[in-house]
């Protein structure tokens, strides 16, 4: 299968993705990796792993449906069977969402639908949580309110702050994105509206 992956950043989970693709654990390919921002760390992993790396930055367009629509066309451009959002700091079109619904995932660091939106660690901690994590879903045009696919839970201890534990919850995304995808392309899992199916089964 053929993955195109968007980031904004760091790419610490692009890194995790394309390992997996590497080792085989994923039977997909990272094709191309798409960031918003030219000086993302995440475009000099994908180079490294061989995949084709572009920069569409959103400050050439006047709007964001203009920057939407060119950002369509170029991930179609290499026609990928699943749209990866890996810390892609954008908030998309609907219209952008529904051309690529049923192939589109996001992680997102907090236990949906808790703490859509950003600062969520912080967030966490002021809550007095025990428990915080992070989650993957199929993105629709509610932000942060698709269906999940998958959640993995990390502790918060009384003397974290959000450093801390954002470095426990990434851990735990380097676990579950990857596994998500090979899900994803061993045709194991598919979006139905509001719903997740893992073999045919909701999540
Ligand atoms: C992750 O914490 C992810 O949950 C959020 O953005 C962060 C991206 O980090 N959507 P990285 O660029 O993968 O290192």
């Amino acid at each position: 299968k053929s993955i195109v992956v968007l980031i904004s950043g760091n790419g610490s989970n692009l890194q995790a993705i394309l390992d997996a693709c590497a080792s085989g654990f994923i039977a997909g390919k990272v094709t191309a990796v798409i960031s918003n921002k030219a000086d993302a760390y995440g475009l000099v992993r994908a180079r490294e792993a061989g995949s084709v790396t572009h920069c569409l930055a959103h400050t050439d367009y006047a709007n964001r449906d203009n920057y939407d629509l060119a950002l369509q066309q170029l991930i179609d451009s290499f026609a990928p069977d699943l749209v990866v959002l890996a810390g892609f700091m954008r908030i998309l079109t609907p219209d952008f969402v529904q051309h690529f619904s049923g192939k589109l995932l996001n992680i997102h660091p907090s236990l949906l639908p808790k703490y859509q939106g950003l600062h969520t660690h912080q967030r966490a901690i002021e809550a007095g949580d025990t428990v915080h994590g992070c989650s993957v879903h199929f993105v629709t045009e509610e932000l942060d309110g698709g269906p999940v696919v998958l959640q993995a839970k990390v502790p918060v201890f009384a003397d974290d702050d959000a450093a801390t534990v954002a470095e426990r919850v990434h851990e735990q995304e380097y676990r579950i994105y990857p596994l998500v995808i090979r899900w994803f392309c061993q045709g194991r899992l598919q979006q139905q509206g509001q719903q997740a199916l893992l073999d045919n089964e909701p999540l």
